[in-house]
């Protein structure tokens, strides 16, 4: 049986609440979900004042507007591969009158963005194991937002392997992922100059984002 007849692309653009941003989902972009609102609480203990924050996979833009609507005082940096993802973010930028501190930009993890040093670096990247592809076949995203070789792990260990080039040292590193993925996570970063620090629970009670640090 082919499964790819199985997922239902979005056919209608919506509106949804994240935190205190209001959100246009457009057909072909990720649609946000509650347990990534905690990126902005956990931030709280990291942002200071005129720091740089890269958003890598910024779907509509959700997380990085929430950030700029918390802490005005930040620039933020916020890319996705998928360009109506790119397109959507800037049209919620208007929505929620966020212009002076945020640029959104189509790349594909760090290729556009060679040279440039963050403060904080964050994450919700594609992080559901392609075995378990029919589980989730009724979700209307794109499946490159959702899914991920190596039982899910390809993507974060991609950001795990090459943020620490754009990381100054101290900087903070925040990734979602799936609670049966901590162990596994904090173990790739044994000898690496990104040390995990903490793993980070959502409203569920579940580990759901792991900090790192730049060493
Ligand atoms: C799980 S979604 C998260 C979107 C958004 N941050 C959120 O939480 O609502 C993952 C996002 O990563 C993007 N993405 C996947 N692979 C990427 C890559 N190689 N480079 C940049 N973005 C990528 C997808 O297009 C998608 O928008």
């Amino acid at each position: 049986m082919n499964t790819k007849q199985h997922f239902f692309p979005k056919m209608n653009s919506e509106n949804i609440k994240f935190l205190d941003a209001s959100i246009l989902v457009e057909p072909g972009v990720f649609t946000p979900r509650a347990e990534s609102e905690i990126f902005i609480p956990i931030l709280k203990n990291y942002v200071k004042d005129n720091m740089n924050l890269l958003e890598l996979g910024t779907g509509t833009g959700a997380i990085s507007i929430a950030i700029a609507l918390n802490f005005p005082n930040i620039n933020i940096t916020s890319v996705d591969k998928n360009i109506k993802a790119i397109e959507c973010a800037k049209r919620n930028c208007k929505l929620n009158n966020v212009y002076n501190n945020i640029s959104f930009l189509e790349s594909d993890w760090f290729s556009n963005i060679r040279g440039r040093k963050f403060d904080l670096i964050i994450s919700n990247p594609p992080y559901l194991s392609k075995m378990n592809f029919s589980k989730y076949r009724n979700l209307s995203d794109p499946k490159e937002s959702l899914f991920a070789e190596d039982n899910g792990l390809f993507e974060i260990k991609s950001i795990l392997d090459n943020c620490k080039d754009y990381a100054r040292d101290g900087s903070t590193i925040l990734l979602e992922h799936s609670h049966s993925q901590t162990l596994e996570i904090k173990e790739y970063t044994t000898n690496s100059s990104i040390r995990y620090l903490k793993t980070y629970h959502d409203n569920l009670g579940f580990n759901r984002i792991s900090l790192f640090k730049k060493i």
